[in-house]
């Protein structure tokens, strides 16, 4: 990347101001993650992610009656259309997992029942179509993997929330109480985090008044850099590489010296800790001890140490989430889809935020090019 510093230009827009939210806040200095005024722990630990899918669409944290209303809603739009199957069949052997959700939520589009919705910024309509993308991520995203897998889909079983379905559909029976509240966790965890690239990238689609399904679908192909949401399937791929505590150091330092990114440390907000890292992390050694595995805890607390002593680089949410789904016999490749079946609820507040007070958004740009160059005959080119 060119070295050069421009006035008004900071690479990557760091430090700059994409926009004003009211959707959540970070506290950078005490690593501090807020959603409409609530802390995420207290979200993750006390409430569901259903709550907080109510918090984050509809503003406010929801009644008892409220939050059951939500919940039948949820439960009445799991299931897609038959070609939404097909569409995920008709993928290419081999399909990125991301790429097979880009293709569902498309093709699930033209079955919205707002689908032709005369504004794109009808408050109400876009809260609906909301709902509808929340409730069918997890059956696109068990679909597609089961699909990829040569296996038939499993439609989503009434009455079952969001991460006890997920769970279900995946692996064709209900898991353990422990399991789901952990997922549940996850998602609350993973479903909001301010003007992150996916979300702002989305925020940049339906701001030309372009729908929501697109703007979600742009979430989605920006998540899956392992910049951003792919991280946490890279981490994991990583901590397998070392395989043992005895390796870790040595494997860490080669890497640090070949100025490799370690995946799911550092971030561009957080300096001291990424809050859910702290809070993943004590949920991930706990799953290692129910299960008698302490080894990828060990692996982390090794390499923790040296990040942090030779770069002052702590870890992000994606590292712990890592090793918590491995142990919770998730399968790697439904890492980040499980990001995407959280984050369309953060996706769709941004959007909703946006098409309410809409401006178009276009930056300007330095350019670095030649100018005044002459026309010349393409014969005489050489
Ligand atoms: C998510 O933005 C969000 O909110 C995202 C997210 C969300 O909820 O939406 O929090 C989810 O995407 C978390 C991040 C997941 N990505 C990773 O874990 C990938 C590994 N991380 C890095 O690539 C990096 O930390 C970023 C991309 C996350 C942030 O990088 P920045 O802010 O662009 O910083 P940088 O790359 O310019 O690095 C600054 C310095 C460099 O050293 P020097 O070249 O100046 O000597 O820190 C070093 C980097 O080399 N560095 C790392 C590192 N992260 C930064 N070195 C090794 N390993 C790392 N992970």
């Amino acid at each position: 990347m060119s070295a050069t510093t421009y006035p008004d230009y900071s690479p990557g827009l760091q430090g700059v101001i994409g926009g004003l939210t009211s959707v959540s806040k970070i506290t950078v200095e005490e690593s501090r993650l807020e959603y409409r005024g609530y802390n995420v722990h207290d979200l993750a630990s006390k409430g569901s992610f259903e709550e907080t899918a109510y918090l984050l669409i509809k503003g406010k944290l929801p009644t008892q009656s409220e939050l059951d209303e939500f919940n039948a809603a949820l439960d009445a739009e799991r299931a897609i259309p038959s070609q939404v199957i097909d569409a995920l069949r008709a993928c290419a052997p081999g399909t990125h997992q991301m790429d097979m959700l880009k293709v569902g939520y498309s093709v699930l589009s033209g079955f919205d029942p707002d689908y032709n919705q005369e504004d794109p910024t009808d408050h109400e309509a876009n809260v609906r179509k909301a709902i509808r993308i929340t409730a069918k991520a997890a059956t696109i995203a068990t679909a597609a993997y089961r699909i990829a897998n040569g296996k038939d889909p499993i439609a989503p079983k009434a009455g079952l929330k969001t991460a006890a379905n997920f769970l279900y559909m995946l692996h064709g029976e209900e898991q353990d109480d422990y399991t789901v509240l952990v997922m549940d966790a996850a998602l609350t965890l993973y479903a909001e985090h301010t003007y992150n690239a996916s979300t702002f990238a989305c925020r940049v689609c339906v701001a030309t008044l372009s729908d929501l399904y697109s703007g979600i679908v742009t979430g989605i192909g920006t998540l899956k850099g392992p910049l951003h949401g792919g991280a946490n399937e890279e981490a994991m791929a990583m901590l397998m590489e070392i395989g043992s505590p005895e390796n870790a150091e040595a494997w860490l330092r080669d890497a640090l010296a070949t100025k490799k990114k370690i995946m799911g440390f550092g971030h561009r907000e957080y300096k001291v800790g990424d809050g859910r890292a702290i809070y993943l992390t004590e949920v991930a050694k706990e799953i290692g001890r129910r299960k008698g595995n302490t080894n990828w805890g060990d692996i982390a607390d090794i390499m923790e140490k040296i990040m942090r002593e030779e770069k002052n680089i702590y870890p992000n949410v994606d590292f712990p989430a890592a090793y918590a789904f491995y142990l919770l016999g998730i399968p790697i490749e439904l890492y980040t889809p499980i990001f995407v079946i959280a984050r369309v609820t953060g996706w769709s507040a941004h959007a909703i935020e946006q098409l309410d007070d809409n401006r178009l958004i276009r930056p300007s740009c330095i350019y670095t090019g030649e100018l005044g160059l002459e026309y010349s005959a393409i014969e005489t080119r050489g």
